[in-house]
């Protein structure tokens, strides 16, 4: 019997604006809110993923690349952890989240630190191979995150971390409690997949890593809950991110989103940050 088809590793070859057949247009879009909406992802998730990265093993002398680094904040933890005898690559696609990173560099002097437009997919990544290389939340924005994950493979050194995190915000979430949650995580679904990506991701990930011939070493699922504020603030700072796409896209009407907006805004009881999953694996050395 011919083995069933694995939708998980089928490229979506059908979507409509990869430029390269990899790169979708980036759903919450470029701009100075989605870069403050990105420190606020940091704040939520930032300790989970040190926690992480230090599970993996980063250590002085490390040369690392990070893939999809918006503003740069974990790039910019690389660079400290490994220190002036290594070196930290920071690549995306925006120019104006590279800008606000290296900003960050400059009040710093961190000659280590370096940031460069390339895209995840087919863009020029120079100085390869990297004792680790690592992406969060980059994955489920694109159209073929599989082939993706194993260029991140062939960037590392043999014995080196591939390291990836990647939120998971299909159905069964912790965090749903409220109608308002429901549909802004409804909506959420809908025009990231309209963009090519997989709102669900971050479940798949340990069988992409199988697929792309890598064995993982560490599987994990974070969900934090504090600090609270800032998880409070994260769904409506998303969907006010996510607003031009969702009114191009005619998935909802601005009346909608906006009252949605202040309703999540409204919204003070505790809740759960939507389940990121964390993997990494060591690249064999033979
Ligand atoms: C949710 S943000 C995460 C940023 C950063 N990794 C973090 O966790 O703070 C996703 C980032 O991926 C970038 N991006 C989207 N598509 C990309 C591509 N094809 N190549 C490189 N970067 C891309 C976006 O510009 C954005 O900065």
């Amino acid at each position: 019997m011919a083995p069933a088809t694995d939708s998980l590793l089928e490229e979506r070859r059908d979507h409509p604006h990869p430029a390269d057949g990899t790169a979708a247009a980036y759903a919450l879009g470029e701009s100075d809110a989605e870069a403050a909406r990105l420190r606020v992802l940091d704040a939520v998730y930032g300790s989970t993923s040190r926690a992480l990265l230090v599970d993996a093993g980063i250590a002085v002398g490390w040369r690392c690349l990070d893939i999809g680094c918006g503003t740069g904040l974990v790039t910019h933890w690389l660079g400290e952890k490994v220190g002036a005898s290594g070196g930290a690559l920071g690549v995306d696609i925006s120019d104006l989240f590279l800008a606000q990173a290296r900003g960050a560099s400059k009040q710093h002097v961190v000659p280590h630190v370096q940031f460069a437009v390339s895209d995840a997919g087919a863009g020029n990544i120079g100085e390869a191979p990297f004792d680790l290389v690592y992406a969060r939340c980059l994955l489920s924005h694109l159209a073929q995150p599989a082939r993706v994950l194993q260029r991140m493979a062939a960037l590392t050194k043999p014995g080196g971390v591939i390291c990836v995190e990647d939120i998971d915000c299909g159905t069964g979430l912790p965090v749903a409690a409220s109608p308002a949650h429901l549909r802004y995580w409804q909506l959420y679904r809908a025009v990231i997949a309209h963009h090519g990506g997989d709102p669900s991701l971050g479940r798949k990930l340990p069988r992409l890593f199988h697929a792309a011939g890598l064995k993982p070493a560490h599987v994990g699922v974070v969900s934090p809950t504090e600090p609270a504020e800032d998880i409070r603030r994260l769904s409506p700072l998303t969907l006010a991110s996510l607003r031009p796409a969702l009114l191009r896209a005619q998935l909802a009407a601005a009346a909608e989103v906006d009252d949605l907006i202040g309703a999540l805004h409204s919204i003070d009881h505790t809740t759960a940050a939507c389940p990121m999953v964390q993997v990494w694996a060591r690249k064999s050395i033979a």
